[in-house]
C-alpha cells in the first residue's frame, strides 16, 4: 500500500481507496451535486480520474534502478518492470482514456463494449461477442494483439452490481490477459458490487475513488453520482 492510500481488506486482493483529504472530498462533491452543470461535471471528474490513475500506477511492479544525476552522485530509484495498456468500458470508460494517454505517453488503449440494460441492470456484451456486428479482423483490432503479455489497466467509472466489469474481465482472460495483471481503475463503487467482483475475481487489483452505501432498487449507487456516462456525455 502506497503512503497516500487507505486500504480496505477482504479475503482477497488488496482494495485501494484514493486517502480522503478536503481537495479529494471537495471534488468529489461537486461531481455527486446534481445542480453540478456538465462543464464542471466534466473538469472535476478529469481531476479526480487523474488522480485514481496515477494510483493505478502504483500497482504496477517496480525494480530498482540506480541514476546519476548531475551532480555527479547516484540515486537510487526504481522504474516501470512491465508493459502496459489501457482497455476502457464503452461508452463511460472513454472518459478515463485522456486521463490515462496524460501520464502515460503513447500508450495502447483498447476498448470493449458493454452496456447495463436499464431494466434488468444486467450487462449485456456488444463488443467484441457479437459478431452480428462486427467480423473477426475488426474484433482483433480493438484490444492490443500482445495484450496477453501486458498488464491491463482496466477504466471504468461506475462499479454497481459488479456485472459490467466481471464481463469486462471474462474478454480480456479469454484473450489470455492474466487476472493478477489486471487493475480496475474506478471512481465511485457500491459494496454489494466489490463484494461480488472480488469473490469472482480475487486476483484483480482495485483501485477507487470512493466506496458508497449501497444499490437503490434500480441498481444505481446511492448516495452515487446519477448515470456517469449520460452526465460526462451529455445525453441525460
Ligand atoms: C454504467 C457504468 C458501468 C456500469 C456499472 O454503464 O459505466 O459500465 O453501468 O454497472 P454494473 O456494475 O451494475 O454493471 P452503462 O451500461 O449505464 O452505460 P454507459 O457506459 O454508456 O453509461
Ligand atoms: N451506472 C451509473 O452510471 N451509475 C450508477 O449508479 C450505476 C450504474
Ligand atoms: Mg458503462
Amino acid at each position: 500500500m502506497s503512503s497516500s492510500t487507505t486500504s480496505t481488506s477482504t479475503p482477497q486482493k488488496e482494495i485501494v481507496v484514493l486517502k480522503s483529504n478536503h481537495q479529494v472530498k471537495g471534488l468529489f462533491t461537486l461531481i455527486r451535486d446534481r445542480e453540478t452543470k456538465r462543464e464542471d461535471f466534466i473538469f472535476y471528474s478529469d481531476r479526480l480520474i487523474r488522480l485514481l490513475i496515477e494510483e493505478g500506477l502504483n500497482c504496477l511492479p517496480f525494480s530498482e534502478t540506480n541514476v546519476t544525476t548531475p551532480t555527479g552522485a547516484t540515486y537510487n530509484g526504481v522504474s516501470f518492470a512491465s508493459k502496459i495498456c489501457g482497455v476502457s468500458i464503452v461508452r463511460a470508460g472513454e472518459s478515463m482514456e485522456a486521463g490515462l494517454r496524460a501520464v502515460c505517453k503513447q500508450i495502447k488503449i483498447g476498448k470493449i463494449l458493454i452496456q447495463r440494460d436499464e431494466e434488468t441492470a444486467r450487462p449485456k456484451v456488444t463488443y467484441p461477442r457479437n459478431q452480428i456486428y462486427i467480423s473477426k479482423e475488426e474484433e482483433e483490432d480493438k484490444l492490443p494483439a500482445d495484450i496477453a503479455n501486458r498488464h491491463v489497466l482496466l477504466l471504468d467509472p461506475m462499479l454497481a452490481t459488479g456485472g459490467t466489469v466481471a464481463q469486462a474481465v471474462e474478454v480480456l482472460l479469454e484473450r489470455g490477459v492474466k487476472e493478477e495483471n489486471i487493475i480496475f481503475i474506478n471512481l465511485v463503487a457500491a459494496p454489494e458490487g466489490i463484494r461480488f467482483f472480488t469473490a469472482k475475481f480475487p486476483k484483480v487489483s482495485i483501485v477507487t475513488g470512493e466506496i458508497d452505501s449501497n444499490l437503490n432498487d434500480k441498481k444505481y449507487i446511492i448516495p452515487g453520482i446519477g448515470d456517469f456516462g449520460d452526465r460526462y456525455f451529455g445525453t441525460e
